[in-house]
């Protein structure tokens, strides 16, 4: 029996996906090379249904004989260990950013006189759409708190931005870019201590109190359904963290981070201009540890926060923290640094690379903000948090905007800085 190989993602089945498998099962044995979540994660998000979900469904649509995985979105090493004597493909890679593919597929299957078929790609039908009507209906605390995980497990680099309200939840949730015929989206958000409490008018002291805190996620909860890391401070006594780390799990929140601090929080950006107190590495292990025996899941994670950089005690400091942190159960090591270069935390990241057990490592370049992803993914940086840009970039224009009317006695100056009326009232769907 000759053999079909059809590449399928197979978040989202519809009929277009039942039309091409029935095609191939016309030419053959159909073995579906089914993309796994670090295929997919390589180009777009990461799908809602896991590969062992997919490939439960996909093994059990008629006239499927095999699913195996693709580990890349090339065909090719799939393509070579088979030699299928087809390929089916829908006709609307013929144009766009799989031509490319398309095209190796073609000649590659040349070598052993394979064929390509491509079906008429069936209208009407969009993934895209069906993705946006998901998002629509939203998502659980379970599915939303497991996906910090499953995106360490698929994608090199997790990007991070800080959210402050519902409507800078949109902006992480909704915002993309196209480049080099890759998706480019933000992984999840951020609820920075410091942005939260600015933008309620509070310093950044711990003074905007975890109901209150609380109160900003739901917002953000109710609008989207990417992950959050939450922006703990230190966490306060053990006995307290306990109950933090209840009410984030039950909220659906993937992950704490917290500092390794004690006394009244500052700001770490500011350094050693402030009294700042490191805690003891035993304190802070004991912390950590109850944490962990509180969360109810597996899936709760608790990032440690080094801030030896900061308070300049030095790197030894910062490595010994590290083990003993990772000793003590955290799933994730924060390491934070204010100066100008990324130097500090490259050299952390190079020791790091020796430890024997590791977790991932997650950094917060808001001072040496010159560091590139691809440094980051080189330095073997797994989480990567812009911390408070929404924010800082709003408020500016926002004061400028206040000004502008002052000036002028009126708001028709200040008209060409904002967004039309219209823009605004359809801005959020569903006002109408
Ligand atoms: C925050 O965003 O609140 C942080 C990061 O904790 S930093 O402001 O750099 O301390
Ligand atoms: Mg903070």
């Amino acid at each position: 029996m000759k053999k079909v190989y059809v590449a399928l993602s197979a978040d989202l089945i519809h009929p277009g996906h039942l039309n091409i498998i029935n095609k191939a099962k016309k030419h053959g044995e159909v073995i579906i090379g089914l993309l796994t979540d670090k295929a997919i994660a390589s180009y777009k998000r990461l799908p809602f249904l896991s590969y062992e979900q997919r490939k439960i469904i996909v093994e059990n649509i008629k006239g499927v004989s095999r699913v195996i995985p693709q580990e890349t979105l090339d065909y090719i090493p799939n393509l070579k260990k088979i030699k299928p004597d087809y390929v089916v493909h829908g006709d609307d890679w013929r144009t766009g950013v799989q031509r490319e593919t398309r095209e190796r597929v073609i000649k590659t299957l040349k070598e052993w006189d394979g064929r390509l078929i491509e079906p008429k790609y069936t209208p009407g039908i969009s993934s895209t759409k069906l993705n946006i009507g998901l998002r629509e209906i939203g998502t659980t605390p379970e599915i939303r708190l497991k996906r910090l995980r499953r995106l360490l497990e698929s994608k090199e680099l997790i990007r991070i931005l800080e959210v402050h309200n519902g409507l800078t939840g949109l902006i992480v949730e909704n915002t993309q870019i196209f480049k080099n015929n890759v998706l480019k989206e933000f992984d999840g958000m951020w609820l920075s201590s410091l942005t939260d409490s600015t933008a309620k008018g509070k310093p950044d002291i711990g003074c905007v109190d975890l109901t209150s805190r609380m109160n900003t996620l739901n917002d953000i909860l109710e609008v989207t359904t990417k992950p959050i890391i939450y922006d703990g401070d230190s966490g306060g006594l053990p006995e307290h963290f306990v109950f933090m780390v209840r009410s984030l799990e039950r909220e659906g929140i993937s992950a704490v981070i917290i500092e390794d601090k004690v006394g009244l929080k500052k700001n770490s950006l500011f350094g050693t201009e402030v009294e700042q107190t490191q805690d003891s590495i035993e304190n802070f292990c004991r912390k950590i540890n109850q944490g962990k025996k509180a969360q109810v899941t597996d899936d709760f994670t608790i990032i440690a926060r080094i801030e030896s950089l900061i308070l300049k005690a030095g790197l030894e400091d910062a490595l010994k923290r590290a083990k003993a942190y990772i000793a003590a159960g955290a799933d994730g090591i924060m390491i934070h640094s204010k100066e100008k270069t990324p130097d500090e935390i490259l050299e952390f990241c190079e020791e790091y690379k020796k430890f024997n057990n590791r977790v991932p490592l997650v950094v917060v370049p808001s001072t040496y903000n010159q560091i590139s992803e691809t440094e980051l993914i080189k330095a073997g940086i797994r989480i990567v948090i812009y911390a408070n840009q929404l924010l800082r970039s709003a408020y500016p224009a926002m004061v400028k905007t206040a000004k502008t009317i002052l000036e002028n006695e009126r708001a028709l100056e200040c008209e060409e800085m904002c967004m039309s009326i219209k823009e605004i009232l359809t801005l959020i769907p569903g006002g109408k």
